[in-house]
């Protein structure tokens, strides 16, 4: 066990550390000039993709939040309908399917029990097809599905996930630029987004750098029993990521809102106890956060803010983190990287078992 974690304490630091590795390895081979490999999703994909006219994605826990980005991206770049789910819900609502619909399952390890059900029963719905984005080549969820992407993670001991998500979202991001592609996205935002992937391995490394800055944030946490997590757009699902890991390993509750619902309700929260932390990207919608976070702060709110590069000097705060420089694909899977770090390092200062949290399972192979 100590010589498979090497120099960290924990898995789950490992495996934060690890992300750039996973990432290049989730990239390799799938990028050539530039551009995304089509084939990757299998030698008929070309066709498939100019069939597909709706997309209905299915996961559960940090899988789900890795659809919830995915269908920004896919409805943003592609143009095409895309929902995301919570497999539990699916399997039993009687999911009404158009024609022309691509069903795509996300799961670490390809055996929890509600995703491979959803995906049993969409496989007598009339999809196109069922794509897996998996990180268990040999599992029930590969085996069952008729397209696959792995993501190329490695193993994944802690509990809580960390570089199976960025993995899961660089996957997601590869088919969308393909698909969006076939679509008709336009050529420079195509390229912009392929050049981003390329990057990525990159732009986490250099991020993973903020580890003692947010080591030194996170004894403001340790008494805390409440935190806020606020994003917009794929920050939202970033957010909600944020919130679960912070749950998951130091049992701190904390929920996760788009920042736009502030005045329908968590504001009224909002005092010195509450820590509110935001991801801010260099995005179109980055004037309403700062907006939202001015109204956290003018009611005595507590801000953390983990910013753009070039956003950082427009965050009026001492616990401001600031990241790299980031585009629209690059960024939600960079800045899901402090928030992993923040868990962790409040969950060690609250002493709880971060890779084992109590009543939680890796995988939920029974329903
Ligand atoms: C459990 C794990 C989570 C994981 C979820 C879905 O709750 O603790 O980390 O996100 O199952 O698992 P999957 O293997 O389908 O991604």
């Amino acid at each position: 066990d100590a010589v498979e974690r090497g120099e960290y304490r924990h898995y789950m630091l490992k495996e934060i550390h690890e992300q750039p590795q996973a990432l290049a390895d989730t990239l390799e081979g799938r990028i050539a000039g530039g551009r995304v490999l089509t084939q990757i999703l299998g030698v008929d994909a070309e066709d498939l993709l100019a069939r597909t006219e709706a997309v209905h994605i299915v996961a559960c826990g940090t899988s789900y939040h890795a659809g919830l980005v995915a269908r920004y991206w896919i409805e943003s770049l592609a143009g095409i309908p895309c929902t995301a789910e919570i497999a539990s819900e699916y399997r039993y609502r009687n999911p009404v399917v158009r024609p022309g619909t691509l069903f795509v399952s996300i799961s670490q390890s390809g055996e929890t029990a509600d995703t491979l059900a959803a995906l049993k029963l969409a496989r007598e719905r009339g999809y196109l097809a069922q794509l897996a984005v998996c990180n268990v080549p040999e599992s029930s969820i590969v085996r069952e599905s008729s397209l696959v992407l792995m993501t190329r993670a490695g193993p994944e001991i802690g509990v809580a996930s960390t570089k199976a998500f960025t993995t899961q979202l660089a996957a997601l991001a590869l088919f969308a630029l393909a698909f969006a592609r076939a679509k008709g996205l336009d050529e420079q935002r195509y390229l912009d987004g392929v050049r981003q992937l390329e990057q990525l391995p990159g732009l986490v490394a250099e991020t993973l750098r903020l580890d003692a800055g947010i080591q030194d944030l996170a004894g403001d946490f340790a008494d805390k029993q409440h935190a806020l997590f606020l994003g917009r757009g794929t920050h939202w699902p970033v957010a909600m990521e944020g919130a679960l890991k912070l749950k998951e390993i130091s049992y701190i509750h904390a929920e996760a809102y788009a920042a736009g619902e502030l005045k329908h309700g968590p504001l009224a929260l909002v005092d010195a106890q509450m820590p509110v932390i935001a991801v801010a990207p260099n995005d179109t919608l980055i004037d309403k956060l700062l907006s939202n976070l001015e109204e956290v702060r003018t009611r005595g709110g507590v801000l953390y803010v983990f910013a753009d590069h070039d956003i950082g000097s427009r965050v009026d705060d001492s616990r401001t983190l600031v990241m790299p420089a980031c585009g629209e694909i690059a960024a939600p899977i960079v800045s899901t990287v402090p928030l992993q770090l923040l868990s962790y390092h409040v969950a060690v200062l609250r002493g709880t078992d971060v890779d084992q949290p109590r009543n939680l399972a890796k995988s939920v192979t029974v329903e």
